[in-house]
């Protein structure tokens, strides 16, 4: 089976699906009468959405994901667990900024962001400048943002971008730790990637900030 085959089926899977928001119409029906949204931003295979989901059953999961078979797997999970709270898009959140209401997200989880370690494509990064400011303009008053990664390069450019002019009367930092599972990982739904960068003992940079201080 070629990998445009492959491709085509997971689309054609996500379409029939009823967790698939395919238009903002849906997006906001779906959404409507939530005062909590919450979004993650490159869900990958969907552990950690399924998770939170379930274990929040009153607040409205939207995962975003740009490859439509690794969005087929997420879906595949919450399928199994029935849940009613989530849904998902297909896209590049690039190409999402007419979607979201200005302050309607109460949460964003970015969850091991692809590092793009060449500075040519840190403007494909979930984590520029721009997307950053973009966050904020859909963040509600309270909202926060959760982003974890195995990068400390990446994680010192966000700490960069979060004192540069544009940034640095909007976001407060208000958890910051270079080793997320030092004290306890009891609590912390963990990622795939998360699981496979435990297992090889890595530590996680993890970083919560607010648009207005808690
Ligand atoms: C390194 S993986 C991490 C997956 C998952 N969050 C985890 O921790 O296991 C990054 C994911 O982000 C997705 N992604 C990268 N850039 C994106 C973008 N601009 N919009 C939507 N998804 C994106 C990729 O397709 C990939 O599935």
């Amino acid at each position: 089976m070629g990998r445009v085959r492959i491709k085509k089926e997971a689309k054609d899977y996500l379409q029939n699906s009823i967790y698939f928001l395919n238009t903002k119409d849906k997006y906001q029906d779906f959404t409507k009468k939530s005062n909590k949204i919450w979004l993650e931003i490159g869900h990958g295979k969907g552990k950690f959405i399924s998770k939170l989901a379930l274990n929040n059953l009153d607040a409205k999961l939207i995962g975003i994901e740009k490859i439509a078979t690794i969005q087929e797997k997420a879906v595949k999970k919450v399928e199994k667990l029935e849940l009613t709270n989530v849904r998902f898009i297909l896209a590049d959140i690039n190409n999402l900024k007419n979607w979201f209401t200005d302050s309607s997200i109460e949460k964003i989880f970015i969850n091991f962001p692809d590092p793009w370690p060449k500075k040519k494509h840190y403007k494909r990064r979930l984590l520029t400048k721009e997307l950053l400011l973009y966050y904020y303009q859909i963040l509600e008053e309270e909202g926060r943002i959760f982003i974890k990664t195995d990068q400390r390069e990446l994680f010192d450019y966000v700490l960069i971008n979060l004192k540069t002019k544009e940034l640095k009367q909007k976001f407060f930092i208000s958890e910051k730790t270079v080793d997320l599972h030092q004290l306890t990982d009891e609590k912390i739904i963990k990622t795939e990637y998360e699981e496979k960068f435990l297992d090889l003992e890595k530590p996680i940079y993890y970083l919560e900030i607010s648009k207005n201080k808690l």
